[in-house]
């Protein structure tokens, strides 16, 4: 049994006090689902003050990027080290990266085995854009993103995979659950053919891409997705602890 992931990006939103105002808005609904791993992924800036309003609760922290140099002449950028003593997560190649900021398939996996090298979690980002999918290609392009993204990356460490098909992405178009799965499948056995059956079917992999409220229920009913990695709507307390709530309750069902 995969335990449940749900994982709020927060992307370039808040304040110090806005971030610190909407954790302590809904730290006490997530702290009571405990059958549910929660990660929060707000600004760095904003890492210090979060981490005491989540001390001693079930709710961890995650970066949303790194570089992976552990320090040096690399203006602007935060190294795996410097993450390590304040979180436990970071989300890499995420699409927002790859398309605005020009990370490559190369890059990510340089990320990622500096994450895991420095005990952090990553959770790996991987999906097609629309283009590729009217092509019939989320395929070839999963499987790329997969097999480039885990070269040489040990299989006795954990990755958490987030797909999010590109369109789906802040458009309120979100995938269909089933479509989802059946890609999150096949992510799962791209997985199996590089790491083995094993680490696949320990592996978590979260659906992202315009996940609500309203429509978590039909992801997290698919037995292949693990969670979702959500973006807007974890900016809002009642609906990112409403997504916590029916993940909890749906996957406990027997
Ligand atoms: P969204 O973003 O939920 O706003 O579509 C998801 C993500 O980019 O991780």
């Amino acid at each position: 049994m995969r335990r449940p992931f749900i994982a709020g990006n927060w992307k370039m939103n808040t304040t110090v006090e806005e971030a610190a105002a909407l954790v302590s808005s809904m730290i006490g609904d997530l702290n009571n689902e405990t059958a549910v791993d929660i990660v929060l992924c707000p600004p760095f800036i904003s890492f210090y003050r979060i981490s005491e309003t989540i001390e001693g609760t079930s709710v961890r922290l995650g970066a949303q990027n790194m570089y992976f140099k552990e320090k040096g002449a690399y203006t602007g950028e935060i190294s795996p080290l410097m993450l390590k003593p304040l979180c436990q997560y970071v989300i890499l190649g995420h699409s927002e990266r790859r398309q605005i900021f020009g990370e490559t398939d190369g890059m990510v996996n340089e990320k990622i085995k500096a994450a895991l090298a420095a005990g952090l979690t990553p959770i790996f980002c991987i999906g097609e854009t629309l283009e590729e999918n009217d092509g019939g290609r989320t395929g070839t392009v999963i499987t790329r993103q997969i097999r480039e993204g885990l070269k040489d990356v040990p299989s006795n460490k954990e990755i958490v995979v987030a797909y999010e098909p590109i369109w789906a992405i802040g458009t309120g178009r979100a995938a269909a659950g089933g479509q989802a799965g059946k890609t999150i499948g096949l992510i799962r056995s791209e997985i199996a053919g590089m790491l083995g059956k094993e680490k696949a079917e320990a592996t978590r992999i979260l659906y992202g891409g315009s996940v609500t409220a309203a429509n978590i229920a039909e992801f997290i009913s698919e037995p292949q997705i693990d969670g979702a990695l959500v973006g807007g709507a974890s900016l809002k307390a009642a609906d990112f602890t409403g997504i916590v709530k029916q993940v909890a309750s749906i996957k406990a069902a027997p």
